[in-house]
């Protein structure tokens, strides 16, 4: 069965005000959107309720992180429950600020995936390698080694709500986007690597998206590679031009 394209918007700590979050919205509800895109925005956490209430139902809302406890003594932290108790049914995790500003490990993003499934969410996870590493012809050992530690803790079962994002971190907020031959080689072996560590039917079934840079005007050579399933966005998902973007496949 074919992947469904999927496009996330990460909208980090953005915007500043409630004003500007409603008015991104408000495009968002009145735009024509691709229905056959899965469509996922992730707001800030303290707009995770309202905006839960103020977009349109077709697209889905994911929370940019969550603690991997249920509940306690974790000042600022959000729990996958807590988000499964608000209606939130996406969450990223393992974003490269998380693991660099951070200081995630990948044995931390494990752990928190692993309460997010059990919770009940799915789980946009993202990896990704430094300059450095592409430089040094590391790619594949980096994304590897970020994967296995989180495919030690998965079941069979919960890869059908995962989607993986690769998203190297020299093309994060550079605008240094991937060539179209960057982005299909990283997912192609990507993929390969879950056929032989997971299975060949996941590896076929799971979607691997690409982040860094995205915009409207650069989405349409890679969009169309095959082994890229659709987008995490994160500058560009806060301007009308994120919708060229969803539709980019139509
Ligand atoms: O999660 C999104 C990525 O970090 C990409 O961000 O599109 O601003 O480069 P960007």
């Amino acid at each position: 069965m074919a992947r469904q394209y999927f496009v996330g918007g990460n909208f980090k700590m953005n915007p500043t005000t409630r004003e500007q979050k409603r008015a991104l919205i408000k495009i968002l509800n009145s735009a024509d959107i691709d229905p056959q895109t899965e469509v996922v925005i992730a707001p800030p956490s303290l707009y995770l309720i309202p905006v839960l209430e103020l977009l349109r139902k077709d697209i889905k809302v994911a929370a940019q992180n969550c603690h991997a406890k249920a509940s306690g003594a974790f000042t600022g932290e959000i729990s996958a429950v807590q988000l499964v108790d608000a209606g939130v049914p996406y969450v990223i995790l393992g974003h490269s600020e998380r693991r660099s500003l951070f200081h995630e490990t990948s044995e931390i993003v494990a752990a928190k995936t692993r309460a997010a499934l059990d919770a009940g969410l799915k789980i946009i996870l993202c990896v990704g390698e430094t300059l450095e590493e592409r430089e040094g012809g590391k790619t594949q050992d980096v994304v590897q080694a970020q994967l296995k530690a989180v495919i030690a803790v998965l079941k069979p079962e919960d890869w059908s709500r995962i989607v993986i994002a690769y998203e190297p971190v020299w093309a994060i907020g550079t605008g240094k986007v991937a060539t179209a031959a960057q982005a299909q080689e990283t997912h192609a072996e990507t993929r390969t690597f879950l056929a032989s560590a997971v299975s060949p039917a996941i590896a076929e079934s799971t979607r691997i998206i690409y982040g860094g840079s995205v915009t409207a005007s650069n989405c349409n050579n890679i969009t169309c590679q095959a082994d890229v399933d659709g987008f995490l966005v994160g500058g560009a998902s806060l301007k009308p031009e994120f919708v060229d973007i969803i539709n980019a496949r139509r």
